[in-house]
């Protein structure tokens, strides 16, 4: 079997479940290469740009089994929390995200536990991305996976913003919260401009009803709007 490459520290740390956290991942994998190639002979043009996975490593299951005032075994960590196994859809457009959910809903064998809307109803930091907490039924065991689909600007975002770890209660945090969030803002407002450059392009819109710069009467209900 060609499973993908977890570490050995991985692997030990899941035992048993780990062959079947793979196996998910695995077939999540194949379905969005079939979605991709299905959806590309309808709009003739891939929606996905890109796609990330993994299997959440020991130390950082450890932290949150921690948090949650878990114990830190294998199984709490394959059925306590949902982000084991995680999933990343990048898409080229805003409206490639609608398009990859209901795709992504008609999987088989999937089932969707949860949905996170944080497109329409952006966190108060400015992150926006769509969540999908699924279970994927193997034979052996029953995993969670979190799909997280979202836009390749809100993916520099969160990107940028991870990375960044910044010390909480130092000088000048608000100023960086602030600014964070105004170039989430910034990124959200891009992805409308060029969304409508897309419509332009293909003669879907006319240009007297475009409105460059994202302003907020070009908006997709509560898009533009993030301090919700
Ligand atoms: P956890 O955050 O996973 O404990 O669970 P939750 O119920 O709070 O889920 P949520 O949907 O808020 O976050 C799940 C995942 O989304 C995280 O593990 C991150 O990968 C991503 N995420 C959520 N919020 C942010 C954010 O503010 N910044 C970044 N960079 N990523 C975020
Ligand atoms: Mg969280």
């Amino acid at each position: 079997m060609n499973y993908f490459y977890v570490p050995e520290a991985t692997a030990r740390f899941y035992g048993g479940y780990i062959t079947s956290l793979q196996n998910a991942v695995e077939y999540i994998l194949a379905q969005i290469e079939i979605i991709s190639r299905n959806c590309f002979e309808k709009l003739k043009r891939d929606p996905i740009e890109n796609v990330k996975y993994r299997i959440k490593s020991p130390e950082s299951m450890a932290e949150k089994l921690l948090d949650h005032g878990l114990e830190v075994t294998a199984e709490n960590a394959v059925k306590k929390v949902y982000d084991a196994a995680g999933v990343r859809i990048i898409t080229s457009f805003l409206e490639d995200v609608d398009t990859v959910v209901s795709e992504i809903k008609k999987i088989k064998g999937l089932q969707i536990r949860e949905e996170k809307d944080y497109i329409n109803n952006p966190k108060q930091n400015g992150y926006r991305s769509y969540h999908i907490i699924c279970a994927a039924d193997f034979k052996s065991d029953s995993v969670f996976i979190e799909l997280q689909i979202r836009t390749i600007a809100m993916d520099t975002w969160a990107s940028v913003e991870h990375r960044m770890k910044y010390k909480k209660s130092v000088v000048g945090e608000q100023l960086i919260v602030n600014e964070l969030k105004r170039c989430a803002d910034q990124l959200a407002s891009i992805d409308l401009s060029l969304q409508n450059l897309r419509k332009i392009i293909n003669g879907g819109i006319q240009n007297e009803t475009i409105i460059c710069g994202g302003r907020e009467s070009d908006v997709r209900s509560g898009y533009g709007n993030s301090s919700s």
